[in-house]
């Protein structure tokens, strides 16, 4: 039995990867250090933070404290304006039939985000009263591949690990789910997602009866 589903927002809700990596890669630029694609991969799910320090690691460069935070900032204003432009319009295709799915069987629905933006872009996604509860990156203190984030999810929503599927596209967020005990769904390509309990391309005419029952044949 399903009691909660927590879905990560970045990826799996609506695409911002590549807004993401375009404004690291500015910034990296900036720096002298470049990176790919490949990289990008573990980019998702962790912490602004976190980010900078392996980008820097890249390098072995070292910077002082404020200087990582002017980098930072720098990083999140072109960030910001780049998702400053979604609308409801961006919600993933087959996300919203999924939703509506879900709340037709009374399950509760959560958000687990790494990032601090979440607020915004559930506000331009207008998903404010999908969710009951919302953990972004400002609740918590440590980030992806630690399941914090999800653990306050839900026991926000008084639900069980163990009875709680939790969606997500980055490698660092399904270590995260498994890590706390989790029903995992990696949502993207198996390629990264393999340690995921299951992994499904996206939510094109997928139905929750359907993926519970793959859950539960794992
Ligand atoms: C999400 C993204 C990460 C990002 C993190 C923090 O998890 O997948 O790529 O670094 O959020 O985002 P923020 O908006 O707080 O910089
Ligand atoms: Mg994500």
């Amino acid at each position: 039995k399903v009691d909660a589903c927590i879905f990560d927002l970045d990826g799996v809700i609506v695409e911002t990867s590549d807004a993401h990596f375009k404004a690291w890669q500015r910034l990296a630029k900036s720096l002298g250090i470049s990176f790919g694609e490949e990289f990008n991969e573990q980019l998702k799910g962790v912490s602004r933070r976190k980010s900078i320090e392996k980008i820097l690691a890249l390098d072995d460069r070292e910077l002082p404290e404020e200087e990582i935070q002017q980098l930072m900032d720098k990083k999140n204003g072109w960030y910001q304006d780049a998702i400053a432009e979604l609308t409801p319009d961006d919600i993933l295709e087959g996300v919203p039939s999924f939703i509506e799915s879900l709340q037709g069987m009374n399950i509760p629905l959560g958000i687990g985000s790494s990032s601090k933006n979440a607020p915004y872009i559930i506000d331009y996604l207008q998903l404010n009263d999908t969710f009951e509860v919302i953990i972004d990156g400002t609740k918590v203190e440590n980030t992806k591949p630690d399941p914090e984030v999800f653990l306050k999810g839900v026991k926000a929503m008084n639900a069980d690990p163990s009875k709680t599927i939790v969606f997500e596209d980055a490698v660092s967020g399904v270590e995260a789910a498994n890590n706390g005990g989790f029903m995992s769904v990696g949502v993207g390509s198996e390629e990264y997602l393999g340690d995921a309990d299951l992994v499904v391309p996206n939510f094109i005419g997928l139905t929750p009866k359907e993926l519970f029952e793959k859950l539960s044949d794992e």
